[in-house]
């Protein structure tokens, strides 16, 4: 693993935006939605995304200095076309509605067409956490889960995320896949060369497999749950309540409609669906975030079933690695990830990223 600075993999992220061609202020959200992913210890969705969105801008299939446009709204809910923007832009764009509906009417909701890749979901629905609501994202995607039972994928790893900021410094915080994975994960064990943990992917005979290449040219992932005796369907239920959110009820594309997503940026506009939820707190009872603290207190006290692994609440994984993170002030990649920087740098003409020496 190499070390980099946190403003400098910022810095090399802007860069790369703006020689793509979009405008600074699209191009720092996009980043710091990146640099976020790597700092609470997602790294499928940082750094390791940048040359997807590059090659959609450089190949027109993202248009990034376009606006989102209301389409239609009511005291509490809007109706968005993302006009084809970044995925940032048009997320803050309509969770900045959905946050400002809830303080006027106790529920904001936004659906989205027009969109693209908005990365990690919970990014999202921490922004509406900040603001006193009860914060959730979602995106449709494209399609990677295989439904139960089939051999081919029709619907996307579609993410559910709900955040709720606590008392004491408290953050409950599930932002999930709909698939056992997401596929940024697969990507990450072809970047490490390691195989797959069963549950994660079917091969083209529709049976599991544990060869990440296999697993990423197959693009075929098993939903939540992983096969029918584990309950996957269930997985494969809750992928359909997001695409029923976000593709279906904004008009965007749903589902098989969705292209499948590249390096190259071939295959022309995504045309994402998203759906941004803000709820006042306090339109409920008091002491919601003590009563929430509690919930996450009592969950950490549980006795383990492994005395080396501590009962968690949702949200503590990327805490902790969050205040890693800030301690040392950088973050790693895989050599093979550094080496793609390299190369995206010469291809851009920016800056390349500086690397720390051990
Ligand atoms: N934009 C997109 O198209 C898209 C699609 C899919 C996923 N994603 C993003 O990918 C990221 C990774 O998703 P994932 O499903 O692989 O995440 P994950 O499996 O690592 O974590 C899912 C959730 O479980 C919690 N968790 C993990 N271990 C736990 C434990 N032992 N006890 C209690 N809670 C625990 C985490 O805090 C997190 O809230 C997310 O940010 C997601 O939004 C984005």
């Amino acid at each position: 693993m190499s070390k980099v600075k946190i403003s400098e993999a910022v810095r090399f992220m802007v860069d790369c935006l703006k020689a793509a061609g979009a405008a600074a202020k699209a191009a720092e959200q996009q980043a710091d939605l990146l640099i976020q992913a790597d700092r609470l210890g997602h790294p499928s969705h940082g750094l390791n995304r940048l040359e997807f969105y590059v090659n959609d801008i450089l190949s027109g299939a993202c248009t990034p200095n376009n606006q989102p446009t209301v389409l239609k709204e009511s005291p509490s809910t809007a109706w968005v076309d993302a006009n084809n923007v970044l995925g940032a832009t048009a997320s803050h764009f309509a969770m900045d509605i959905a946050i400002k509906k809830a303080k006027e009417t106790g529920v904001g909701w936004v659906t989205v067409k027009g969109s693209n890749h908005n990365g990690m979901a919970g990014y999202w629905a921490k922004k509406a956490a900040d603001r006193g609501c009860i914060g959730m994202a979602f995106t449709n995607t494209s399609p990677l889960l295989v439904p139960t039972r089939g051999k081919q994928s029709a619907l996307g790893t579609n993410p559910i995320s709900v955040v709720a900021n606590a008392s004491e410094n408290e953050t409950f915080y599930l932002d999930m896949a709909t698939t056992a994975v997401a596929v940024g994960k697969i990507e990450m064990q072809q970047r490490k060369g390691e195989p797959l943990p069963r549950g994660w992917a079917q091969g083209p005979d529709g049976k599991e497999t544990t060869d990440a290449d296999l697993a990423f040219k197959t693009q075929c992932l098993m939903p939540l749950g992983g096969g029918e005796q584990t309950s996957g369907y269930k997985g494969y239920g809750l992928s359909g309540v997001v695409d029923l959110l976000c593709g279906i009820a904004s008009g965007a594309n749903y589902g098989h409609h969705i292209r499948s997503w590249s390096h190259s940026g071939s295959g022309g506009p995504a045309n994402l669906g998203q759906c941004f939820i803000a709820v006042d707190i306090d339109c409920f009872a008091p002491g919601f975030g003590d009563r929430l603290t509690e919930s996450m207190q009592h969950w950490r006290k549980i006795e383990p079933s492994d005395p080396s692994l501590p009962v968690l609440a949702p949200g503590d994984k990327e805490k902790k690695k969050a205040k890693e993170t800030d301690e040392c002030g950088t973050v790693s990649f895989v050599q093979q990830q550094i080496k793609s920087c390299a190369s995206l740098a010469e291809r851009l003409k920016v800056k390349p990223m500086e690397v720390l020496q051990d």
